[in-house]
């Protein structure tokens, strides 16, 4: 996951005036459901786990909005979507920002209509311990890990409590379940994300709001892959080093995380909110090696 942090406020639309999301919501109105696309709103859509989700519910004939600090990569990879004849919108900002987080709902509402599912996956990792994390560490991965899943799902819930329907899923991780090293602010930042799906979870129920997060293992992504590559480390040998995790032996693909997100979002898993669903390849249940 990323390391860096560079919004680019150049592509910002926030710029040219946020607007409050409630009365925007009263201004635009929320269509019904007939005939329309479901539309997903995907945070982080540009690389990694965000970007095969954004595959993942564009293949599944989803209207997708996705949003992305870096507006290169959300440019191209939009275009790229697009090319393929996918209904995709990017949206460039940053979650730690909470007027980005108003503004990629609006722009979802704006152009599709409706909102029917929220992934909330925009993550970063800065590594240390709880003793070597500087208090800058910390603000930081909880401005983006805590604060980013709050800000966009608090932007998000009042287009589903107006339509009476929605599908939330927040991207936690297996370290916010089991103890890692050298993890002190991101392991706190995706255990307290679970507090707040289970939150959304009983206090919106009854509005036919579903939140539940999946919490997944070690999955290889475009950032392990380029900071291999930094090391030297080829994708074909980072692979090999991979070989041996869980009862599988292997790694997550993104792909594979992106259905799980896909099942927790959909129909399909109608009947469950306020769950946790680890995907690690069953890393978690094999029991103590020493
Ligand atoms: N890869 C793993 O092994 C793994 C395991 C468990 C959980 N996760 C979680 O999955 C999520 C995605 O991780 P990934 O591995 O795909 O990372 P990644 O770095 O490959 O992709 C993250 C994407 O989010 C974007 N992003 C970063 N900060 C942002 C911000 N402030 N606002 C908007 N976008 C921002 C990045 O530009 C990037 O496109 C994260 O929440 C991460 O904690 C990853």
């Amino acid at each position: 996951m990323s390391q860096t942090h560079h919004p680019n406020k150049e592509h910002s639309l926030v710029e040219k005036g946020a607007i409050h999301y409630i009365e925007f919501i009263e201004s635009v109105g929320v269509q019904n459901m007939d005939g329309e696309p479901r539309v997903a709103l995907i945070t982080g859509g540009a690389r990694g786990i965000g970007n095969a989700c954004v595959e993942h519910f564009t293949r599944k004939d989803y209207a997708v909005v996705f949003t992305d600090v870096s507006a290169e990569d959300g440019d191209h990879v939009a275009a790229a979507f697009a090319a393929q004849g996918r209904r995709v919108a990017f949206v460039p900002g940053d979650v730690s920002q909470e007027a980005d987080c108003v503004h990629a709902v609006q722009a979802a509402v704006t152009r599709f209509g409706r909102l029917d599912v929220l992934v909330a996956n925009a993550g970063v990792q800065t590594p240390g311990s709880l003793l070597d994390s500087t208090t800058e560490d910390w603000h930081h991965v909880l401005a983006v890990n805590l604060l980013g899943v709050v800000y966009v799902c608090k932007a998000a819930l009042p287009v589903m409590i107006a339509q009476g329907a929605g599908a939330i899923v927040v991207v936690s991780s297996l370290n916010a379940l089991r103890g890692f090293p050298g993890m002190a602010a991101y392991d706190a930042s995706k255990a307290a994300v679970l507090a707040v799906v289970r939150d959304i979870a009983v206090e919106h129920g009854a509005r036919g709001i579903r939140a539940n997060a999946v919490c997944p293992g070690a999955t290889l992504t475009d950032f392990h892959i380029r900071n291999a590559a930094k090391r030297g480390v080829s994708e074909s040998a980072l692979r090999d080093s991979t070989k041996g995790y869980g009862l599988l032996g292997r790694v997550a693909e993104p792909s594979e995380i992106a259905a799980v997100i896909g099942f927790l979002a959909g129909p399909d898993a109608s009947f469950i909110t306020g769950e946790t669903l680890v995907a690690d390849g069953g890393y978690s249940i094999i029991g103590a090696r020493h």
